[in-house]
Parts: C-alpha cells; structure tokens; sequence
C-alpha cells in the first residue's frame, strides 16, 4: 500500500514539539513495516553527515522561529549532501486556542528558502506540512494552560496520522501553499528577525540567584550558546532561543528580563539619536536609507553586547539582581514560565 520502505526523519526541538511530531510520524511508519531512522541534527556530526539511502523518503521537522526555519535547521539544510531523493518539510508553531478553535501560527519563509536549497541540491519536494502544536514563546506571551496544550496535542497526532498517511503513500502533500499570501507579507520581519532579531532575544536570558550551578542548561543547550562567566551561565549570541534552557531549570532560576530589555531598547534609542546628531553636524549626512539602517543596527548589537555584560557582572549585586528579576514577567505566576511538549498523550 504504502510507495516507501524507508523513511528518514531528521528534527530539530527546543522544548519537545517537533520532536513529538517526529516520533508520532515514526509510529505510524513502523506500523506500516517502513523501516525509519529518526535523527536529532543538534546531536550528530554535521561535518561528515552520510547522503542518505537513494530510496528513501526524508522528512524536515523544525520549529518556526522569526518566521522562518530556526538558523541551526537552516546551517543543517545548507550543509546536507547532494541527492535525489523526495524530500517533506515539517514545522510545528505557534498554535493557540479560542474556544475549540485552534488559532494558526505563521510559516513565513521556511519552507519557499529550504525547498529552494533542497532543489539546488538534486532533491525534489513533496510535501509542506505545518502543525500548530503549543506556542513555546513565553518571553512573548504568557504560558498555555494544561487543557489547551492537551488539546493541541491529540489535534495535531491526529493530524499527523493523516499527513503520514498521504505522504507515505507517495501523494504530494502542499497544506502550507494555502497560507502563502501571509508568508509573503512577513517576508520583511523574517529577515530582521534572522539578521538583527534573534541576537537581541539572545540577550534577554538569564539565572537569578535561585540559579545552583547544576550546569543542566549548560549540558542540554542544543547549540551549546550557555557558557559561564563568572560562575554564572552567560548567554551568548549562539542562543537561538529555543527555550529549552528555561523548561529545564530545576531551580526555575532561568527567566527573560523584559525590564532590562525595555531599559535597553529607550537607552539605544536616545545613544543612537545622539550619534546620528552629532554625525551629521561633524561628518556626512546619514539620511534614512540603507546605509542608515546598517549602522542603527551595528550600533544596536554593540551596544547589546556591552550593556548586557556591564548588567551580568552587575548581578552578583543584590539589588540589581532582584531589579532585574522583579522586572522580568517570567517570574510572575500569573505568567507561566516554561513549556515542555507533554510526554505521552
Ligand atoms: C523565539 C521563537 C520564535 C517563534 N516564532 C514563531 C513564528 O514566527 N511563527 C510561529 O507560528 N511560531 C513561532 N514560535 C513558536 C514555536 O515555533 C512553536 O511553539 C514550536 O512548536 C516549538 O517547537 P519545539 O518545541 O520543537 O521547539 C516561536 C517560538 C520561539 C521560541
């Protein structure tokens, strides 16, 4: 019945969504006596990655970050061996809940730039799959309740029962195509968010005093962006901010510090306003265009990295650390603050 007899899954997962998508996938192709690989790319050499068996269907799961595939999945696809094999792409985003609507997240550019590459390569695609399975994006909003993320999860296993289905019987599956007016539009925030966005996001995280030195968000860091400085866990701009390190805390000593970025945000705008007056008294006219926005944003990182260095030194102080967690939504129980994909439903 089924047109493949060997399927290769290869996920990445911050905090379990993906990687559930990637197993639910799984079960369903072993009960069809496929025979499945499923590999986790944050944890593989990707320098000397095999070509994939000839005969095999390979599947793409990923979150979306910034509407677009997450930089480590991207540097992944870029890096894949030539082929010419079908190829599905998978996302999972930010689904949500209105009565028992589910609310659709937002594929942007993902799946158009990793197919384009995927067919550079050799390959041909297939299929492109969203799942709106819980948004893990606590910094940005607050947590899901139990009900909801329950919800979305028996939703989408049924829905990747049904795409499974489809794709292992060798029909070409385009769900996403129907979104492709809104992916279009966010084309511009998906490229701040890659170039400029995601390094600001980096810079939001940190371990309060509850914080015991267990070194776990260190260990788990799928992209090894946690390092120590001063003792203490530093994130740097590695940090695609997946949000596994803040669902991992045994100590729930990991939060995003919404206070500080606020304060970050109105000081760069009133430096960057004072370096653009004096600039143009003493030296060119910078005016609005492009080479403008460049230097904004070189200003912007730079002064990301040095501010968040004088604060991360600065919270071995008392008072500034408890500024800083005080200000961060996070710590508030109102908010929730950590998302893991449920373990079994
Ligand atoms: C930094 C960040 C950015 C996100 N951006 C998007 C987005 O652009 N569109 C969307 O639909 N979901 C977005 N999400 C939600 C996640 O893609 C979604 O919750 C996903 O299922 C998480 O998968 P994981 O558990 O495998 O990491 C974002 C989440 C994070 C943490």
């Amino acid at each position: 019945m089924y047109k493949y007899k060997k399927l290769i899954i290869y996920y990445f997962s911050g905090t379990g969504n993906s990687r559930k998508v990637a197993i639910w996938l799984s079960i369903i192709a072993k009960q069809n006596d496929i025979d499945v690989q499923i590999i986790n790319i944050a944890s593989i050499d990707k320098i000397t990655l095999e070509s994939p068996h000839s005969e095999a269907l390979l599947v793409f799961i990923s979150p979306i970050h910034g509407f677009n595939y997450p930089p480590v999945m991207l540097h992944f696809i870029r890096k894949f061996p030539k082929g010419t094999n079908k190829i599905v792409l998978m996302n999972t985003r930010a689904g949500m809940l209105i009565g028992n609507y589910i609310t659709p997240g937002l594929t942007g550019i993902a799946f158009y730039l990793s197919s384009l590459i995927f067919k550079f390569k050799g390959y041909s695609t297939v299929g492109m799959i969203p799942f709106d399975m819980p948004s893990n994006w606590i910094s940005f909003h607050p947590g899901l309740n139990y009900r909801t993320i329950k919800y979305l999860h028996e939703k989408n296993k049924e829905k990747v029962f049904t795409a499974a289905e489809r794709i292992l019987s060798g029909r070409l599956y385009f769900k996403a195509l129907r979104e492709i007016i809104q992916d279009i539009i966010v084309l511009p925030i998906s490229l701040l968010y890659y170039f400029i966005g995601r390094f600001g996001l980096a810079k939001t995280f940190y371990s309060s005093s509850d914080c015991n030195d267990c070194d776990i968000c260190i260990k788990n860091c799928p992209v090894k962006a946690i390092i120590k400085v001063d003792s203490r866990p530093f994130w740097t701009f590695k940090c695609e901010s997946c949000m596994r390190c803040m669902g991992n805390c045994p100590k729930k000593a990991i939060e995003t510090a919404h206070g500080f970025f606020i304060g970050f945000i109105l000081m760069n705008s009133a430096i960057t306003a004072l370096f653009f007056k004096y600039c143009n008294i003493y030296f060119a006219e910078i005016g609005n265009g492009i080479i403008r926005f460049i230097a904004e944003s070189l200003i912007f990182l730079l002064l990301l990295t040095i501010f968040h260095r004088i604060i991360h030194y600065c919270m071995r102080f008392k008072i500034i650390e408890r500024i800083i967690v005080y200000t961060s939504l996070t710590k508030y129980k109102f908010w929730g603050r950590c998302y893991k994909a449920l373990k079994e439903i």
